[in-house]
């Protein structure tokens, strides 16, 4: 179901043209600035010390630009990136094999960090910290373990989940950064300088009504400005304009607030058929035809973000916000019944 959702975060079939709108150094990077500005600073000290920058383990929401800094942080070093990812580095020899290719201040990037298996996370301890390799020959009684020392490198890791990361590799990275969604603002700066690079004119209001929509997040701001690019060459002269962006994007049934049809579907079946909650998880998904995993990992966390979803102990409930979003009016007797007071302003 995510694969197909044009708001998806994920990266689809179909984005592979946005490695061009990537931006490869720091200076065009935009947002998230507390972090930009961290980076600049670690990274031009280790430069004037000529070392390698510390480990660095980046996190957050998919699509914010992990992958984008990691390879800036390459670049800016001036050094080679080699990208795996958890899920790909099966056995140790995998890891051994990457890790023995590096040349000295090298960025290794390891995407989906947290589901690296037990046996390479181990690998990497001793590579982090010492620049060491232990590798065991032969098996049982007359195995033994020779080190062999590797450059020293810098290791990035990316994850949406950094509590899913176990602490003796967490503890391994000397810089934890957390990327947010990016505020509209933002999204206006990346789709102009998008559209720059797709040769797309854009107004000033169309960047604005695609950013609204883009869930703060950059890779769903280029896919829309893709889809809407598309309209403006067929229907008109070839300008996104804020009324071709809202027409093409309503047509994409991408809402003035960035949902979709699915996250509409949710909040208007708590809303009718649960009275507005709290339903468990369970129910609103067998309700919604969904699995209960699809529910919590792929629409609820925006619904959350933007406070239209609530997680109470007793299940989920929408907020005033989301009824009002839809068009509703939130009903009066919510406060005193069951929702501990989240209408009480109301
Ligand atoms: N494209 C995607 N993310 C970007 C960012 N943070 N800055 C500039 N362009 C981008």
């Amino acid at each position: 179901m995510e694969e197909d959702r044009l708001i998806s975060a994920q990266v689809q079939t179909g984005d592979q043209e946005s490695e061009t709108l990537r931006p490869l150094r720091l200076h065009e990077y935009i947002g998230q600035t507390k972090i930009k500005e961290n980076l600049k600073i670690f990274m031009q000290a280790a430069l004037n010390r000529a070392e390698p920058l510390d480990h660095v383990l980046l996190y957050g929401p998919p699509g914010l630009g992990k992958t984008t800094l990691a390879n800036i942080i390459a670049a800016e070093m001036g050094v080679n990136i080699r990208t795996t990812s958890g899920p790909a580095i099966e056995r140790p020899g995998d890891l051994a094999a990457l890790l023995t290719a590096l040349e000295p201040h090298d960025v290794l990037f390891i995407d989906e960090i947290h589901r690296l298996n037990r046996t390479a996370e181990e690998i990497l301890y001793a590579a982090m910290e010492d620049a060491c390799l232990d590798i065991i020959i032969g098996k049982g009684p007359s195995a033994r373990s020779i080190r062999l020392s590797l450059p020293r490198f810098t290791l990035v890791g990316a994850t949406t989940r950094a509590g899913q990361l176990t602490s003796p590799l967490r503890d391994r990275f000397g810089v934890i950064s957390r990327l947010e969604y990016y505020e509209t603002a933002d999204l206006v700066e990346i789709i102009k300088r998008a559209a720059g690079i797709l040769r797309q004119e854009i107004t000033q209001e169309g960047a604005e009504e695609i950013a609204r929509r883009a869930r703060g997040t950059p890779r769903v701001a280029n896919r829309l400005l893709k889809r809407v690019r598309d309209y403006a060459q067929v229907w008109e002269n070839g300008v996104v304009t804020s009324a071709l962006a809202c027409d093409a994007l309503t047509r994409l049934d991408v809402d003035p607030a960035g949902l979709d049809l699915m996250d509409q579907k949710t909040l208007q079946t708590i809303i009718y058929t649960f009275q507005g909650g709290p339903v468990g998880l369970e129910t609103l998904a067998a309700t919604i035809g969904e699995e209960a995993e699809t529910l919590e990992d792929v629409v609820e966390p925006f619904l959350l973000q933007r406070g239209l979803l609530q997680r109470t102990s007793r299940g989920r409930m929408v907020t005033a916000e989301a009824y009002r979003h839809l068009g509703l009016s939130a009903p009066q007797n919510r406060a005193a019944s069951h929702d501990g007071g989240l209408f009480a302003q109301e």
